[in-house]
């Protein structure tokens, strides 16, 4: 598929996550296959201030690319500067922010925010679209309430305003990941625009990306929570679009890509910061397998990379015997 003049391997695409789709989990999602690679939403304010911090997570390698940098803000003059800058830096894609419901966000009128001020969405759009060359698509919610009505303007205004692409997470503001997608809304905006519509929201298995194409006849299906502890979820659902068997992960590939995200977690934060973040991230990893609770404990603890990596090898090794022993 092709969003703008960006042409796509395939239309199963990694979310952006904010504090999760950084560069070494980003690869993860590339290697099993992802189509198209979202950054964490990145501060437009952050950017034009040259924040070291905000620099850093526009860091990429050739290895994940295509990739699209996701940003927020309000201000359109701020909004063109920063995706100026993201298209400078060799990003693919630009994606701009309606849909993020934090607290914090909503405060200074961006994300969902702007779902309530039409006027202020298309300056803003208008704004960054003469900005930069590179395909420009935006991420929404439904908006503030269930009916979708914010979201059906929102995608008329952005097609009007050149965007190449919509990406749209059907809850309301105000429901945070409470209760259900409403995939409807995917099917409505689709059926609103002639612009590529990539559907997100409760995809956790091969079959649901594959129903939800049937569903809404979304162009692309984009996966968030499912993939931030298996991002071998994007192999799966590519299997079962092309009428393979999908099957589980084996525990083989499973350590081996969690040694992986480790190792290149240590090279690209460094050794400390890794492992005060790894603590969590791996747990999510063997979510399920037998005796988890007791890794995870362990693992808690972690102070370098090669302790780590023996409490991995030594849990892997136990899960070997015990397949061993019931096989
Ligand atoms: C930890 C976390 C961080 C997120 N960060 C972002 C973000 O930076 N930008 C954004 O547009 N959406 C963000 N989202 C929303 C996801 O991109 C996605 O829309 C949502 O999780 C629904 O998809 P899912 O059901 O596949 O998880 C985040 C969600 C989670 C759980």
């Amino acid at each position: 598929m092709k969003i703008g003049s960006l042409a796509l391997d395939n239309n199963i695409l990694l979310a952006p996550l904010a504090g999760i789709s950084n560069l070494p989990f980003r690869l993860l999602a590339k290697e099993a296959g992802c189509g198209l690679v979202y950054s964490e939403m990145v501060s437009a304010n952050g950017l034009v201030r040259q924040s070291k911090k905000t620099e850093q997570l526009l860091d990429s390698l050739p290895q994940e690319k295509p990739l699209a940098v996701q940003i927020f803000g309000s201000d359109p003059a701020v909004m063109a500067d920063a995706a100026k800058i993201v298209e400078d830096n060799g990003a693919d894609m630009v994606d701009i922010n309606f849909g993020c419901s934090v607290k914090k966000i909503i405060k200074t009128g961006s994300g969902v925010a702007l779902m309530k001020r039409p006027n202020l969405c298309e300056a803003v759009l208008k704004a960054v679209r003469k900005a930069v060359r590179i395909p420009l698509t935006i991420k929404m919610r439904a908006g503030w309430d269930k009916s979708g009505e914010q979201a059906f303007a929102l995608a008329k205004i952005a097609e009007a305003c050149g965007i190449d692409g919509i990406a749209v997470h059907p809850r309301t503001a105000t429901q945070g990941f409470a209760g259900h997608a409403d995939w409807s809304i995917i099917a409505a905006v689709k059926g609103r625009v002639s612009i590529p519509v990539i559907g997100n929201g409760d995809i956790f298995s091969a079959e649901d990306a594959v129903q939800m194409q049937a569903d809404t006849g979304c162009d692309a299906m984009m996966i968030g929570r499912k993939a931030i502890g298996s991002p071998w979820i994007f192999a799966q659902v590519l299997a079962k679009m092309r009428g393979a068997k999908t099957s589980s992960v084996d525990l083989e590939h499973r350590f081996a890509i969690i040694k992986r995200y480790l190792h290149r977690s240590v090279k690209y934060i460094g050794e400390g910061q890794a492992c005060r973040i790894m603590r969590s991230r791996l747990c999510w990893f063997v979510k399920g397998l037998p005796n988890a609770s007791q890794f995870r404990r362990s693992i808690n603890h972690i102070s370098s990379e090669s302790q780590a990596m023996d409490l991995i090898d030594d849990y892997h090794q136990k899960l070997m015997q015990e397949e061993e022993r019931y096989n």
